[in-house]
C-alpha cells in the first residue's frame, strides 16, 4: 500500500479479530517507531509490546478511554522521557509511523490513552523517569472499514492558501 493510500484509508480501529499477528508484521510495526526520527535526533522514548494475554486484559481495564485494548492481538505502551521538552510530539510521530505500518499491512489499530497512564506504568514497572503518553493496541480489523468512511471538516475550512482564510488554489 502507498502511503498516500494508507493516510487516505486508515481508521481508528476499536474492534479486533482474536487472530494473532504475524511476526513479520509485528517486526515492521517495532522497527516503524525504532526508526522514526525525533527532535535532535534525541529519541526520547521506549515502546513496551504486550502480547500477554493477562496484560493486555489488565490495560483494558485500567485504560477508561480504551477498554477494547483487552481485545487486541498486541499493544504498544508508548513513555516519553518526562524532562524532554519535545517528548510529546515525538512519540505522537513514532505512534503514527506504528499506525500506519500497521494499516498496510491489514492490521489496524488506535490511540488511547489520557487516563489510567500511571497505573499504566505501575503495571510495566515502567521507572518514574518516564511517562506514558498512549497504548496503541493492534489487531486484525473485525470488521472492514476504511476509505471513503472518513468524517472531516471540508478541507477549506482548515487548509488555507499563502495567508489564513485565502483559499489554497490546486492546479
Ligand atoms: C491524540 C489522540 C488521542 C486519542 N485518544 C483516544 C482515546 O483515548 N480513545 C479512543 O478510543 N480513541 C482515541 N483517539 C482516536 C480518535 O478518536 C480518532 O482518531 C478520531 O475519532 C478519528 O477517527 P477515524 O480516523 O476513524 O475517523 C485518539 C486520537 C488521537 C490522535
Amino acid at each position: 500500500m502507498e502511503t498516500y493510500d494508507a493516510v487516505r484509508t486508515v481508521l481508528a480501529i476499536r474492534e479486533f479479530k482474536t487472530d494473532a499477528l504475524p511476526e513479520e508484521s509485528i517486526r515492521k510495526i517495532v522497527e516503524a517507531a525504532h526508526l522514526t526520527g525525533s527532535s535532535m535526533n534525541a529519541q526520547p522514548w521506549h515502546f513496551i509490546v504486550v502480547q500477554r494475554k493477562d496484560l493486555l486484559d489488565q490495560l483494558g481495564g485500567l485504560v477508561s478511554s480504551g477498554p477494547y485494548i483487552a481485545d487486541s492481538s498486541l499493544a504498544v505502551v508508548v513513555a516519553t522521557e518526562k524532562n524532554s521538552v519535545y517528548g510529546i510530539s515525538d512519540a505522537s510521530r513514532a505512534i503514527q509511523s506504528m499506525i500506519l505500518t500497521a494499516w498496510s499491512v491489514g492490521i489496524g489499530s488506535n490511540w488511547a490513552g489520557w487516563v489510567g497512564m500511571e497505573a499504566v506504568g505501575t503495571l510495566l514497572n515502567v521507572p518514574d523517569s518516564l511517562q506514558i503518553v498512549a497504548v496503541i493496541p493492534f489487531g486484525v480489523p473485525k470488521d472492514k472499514r476504511g476509505g471513503n468512511q472518513k468524517n472531516r471538516k471540508p478541507i477549506n475550512d482548515i487548509v488555507h492558501g499563502e495567508k489564513f482564510g485565502e483559499p489554497l488554489v490546486m492546479g
